[in-house]
């Protein structure tokens, strides 16, 4: 299917210099050779291209373009589908902004690509590449956040050592994953993550249930989870457990057994945190406000999990705002690369530093996810970069440390 393929970059100024024209007659060759059509625009240190051509020939294309070292950064903007070509009489044709004013060159764009004025204004296309002649400082990476200035060091928290006994009837186990702020090198919570007796997962473990008992052991094994705060002595760490919104609707008396348990094993409700997924929120949404009232009388915190999977996504945030949102892991894997996550996570930031809402990045599993993220303000991050998942304990925390 005819593809368009859209990505930014940035020139790699370590890498030699190099003519950027035969670059262009050596891609216009090879491009018309693939059936591949398309325009490159230049303003001396960033890059915008538009590929047209078959799907698969462009996903191979783009991978190689991706690797070139003599550009970094390389972002993808856009993939869209089109009934014909916008750049269909050249493999490629290369716009130089350093040679010619943006609008002498956009006019020439539209020369090129055959389109009326009047339909580019609504062209997403001609939209990328109007804002890019146009905009003076486009991305620039942080240079503080470059990946390759950052390497792990392995630390153990001061929590005292993984229990594996168990307790006489116990149903389940908890295995713990801390939520940092990497340049503060701290602690800002610990996720207590159910485990079956033998390990398994939570779906495993839940999954042995009967359904008219979920809520009921659902709410239960939140016991657990604290006895094992104090067993590891997390002092004034604070501890997140993850609730079904419904227990707390259909258990009678469910705060006030929440709020025992955290008093029995030497917590308060303050260190506490109740992450819901957004799908449970807003499927009972009548329901949990009813229920949530009663957690924050008592002090509890709450986080939103999963937030931007389901179908609410920043719409949930007029109807009621947590403490803290946890974005879904989904959105911000690879975001490094993608125009879409970064403009999608941009907008989560601004949203939540106009309401007070601490976000987390959930499922953080590459140094340039974390500075991508780190450079656009978000603080906390989860994710087995940083520390993964230990049963009956919380394991040795990689912490970045900045290196010339
Ligand atoms: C900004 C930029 C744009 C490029 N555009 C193309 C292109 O449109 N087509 C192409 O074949 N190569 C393009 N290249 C070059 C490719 O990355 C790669 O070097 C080229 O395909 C040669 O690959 P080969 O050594 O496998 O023949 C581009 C490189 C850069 C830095």
């Amino acid at each position: 299917m005819l593809t368009t393929l859209i990505y930014r970059s940035q020139l790699n100024l370590s890498c030699e210099t190099f003519p950027l024209d035969a670059l262009v007659e050596k891609a216009k060759r090879s491009n018309t050779a693939l059936d591949v059509t398309g325009m490159l625009l230049f303003d001396g240190t960033h890059f915008l291209q538009v590929l047209e051509g078959p799907e698969e020939t462009l996903d191979a294309l783009f991978s190689k373009i991706s690797l070139d070292i003599r550009h970094q950064n390389v972002i993808e903007l856009m993939r869209d589908y089109a009934p014909r070509r916008r750049f269909a009489s050249a493999g490629m044709v290369l716009f130089d902004l350093r040679l010619e004013t943006p609008q002498v060159i956009l006019d020439s764009v539209l020369r090129y690509g055959k389109l009326e004025s009047y339909l580019a204004a609504d062209d997403r296309v001609f939209k990328f590449i109007e804002t890019f002649a146009t905009t003076e400082h486009r991305a620039q990476a942080d240079v503080r956040f470059d990946p390759n200035h950052w390497a792990l060091e392995p630390k153990m928290a001061s929590f005292r050592p993984p229990t594996p006994t168990l307790w006489p009837g116990q149903m389940c186990q908890f295995a713990l994953q801390p939520i940092v702020e990497p340049l503060g090198r701290t602690i800002s919570s610990l996720e207590a993550l159910v485990r079956g007796n033998n390990g398994g997962s939570p779906e495993q473990f839940f999954s042995a249930i009967p359904d008219d008992q979920i809520y009921e052991v659902d709410l239960q094994t939140k016991a657990y989870a604290f006895a094992l705060a104090e067993k590891i002595g997390i002092g004034n760490h604070k501890i997140a457990i993850n609730l079904l919104p419904m227990s707390l609707v259909h258990v009678p008396g469910a705060v006030d057994f929440l709020l025992e348990n955290i008093a029995r094993y030497g917590l308060s409700p303050e260190q506490v945190i109740v992450e819901v997924t957004e799908n449970e929120v807003i499927s009972g949404f009548r329901e949990f406000t009813s229920a949530i009232k009663k957690l924050r009388a008592a002090g509890i915190g709450l986080a939103i999990d999963d937030f931007g999977s389901g179908y609410a996504g920043l719409s949930l945030l007029t109807k009621f705002q947590p403490d803290k949102i946890k974005i879904d892991r989904e959105i911000v894997s690879n975001i490094h690369l993608s125009g879409p996550k970064q403009a999608i996570v941009n907008s989560i930031i601004k949203c939540c530093s106009e309401l007070e809402i601490t976000i987390v990045a959930e499922g953080i599993e590459r140094l340039e996810e974390w500075c991508w993220l780190e450079s656009a303000g978000i603080r906390r991050f989860q994710g087995f970069l940083f520390a993964r998942p230990r049963l009956n304990g919380v394991n040795e925390i990689h912490w970045p440390t900045f290196k010339l």
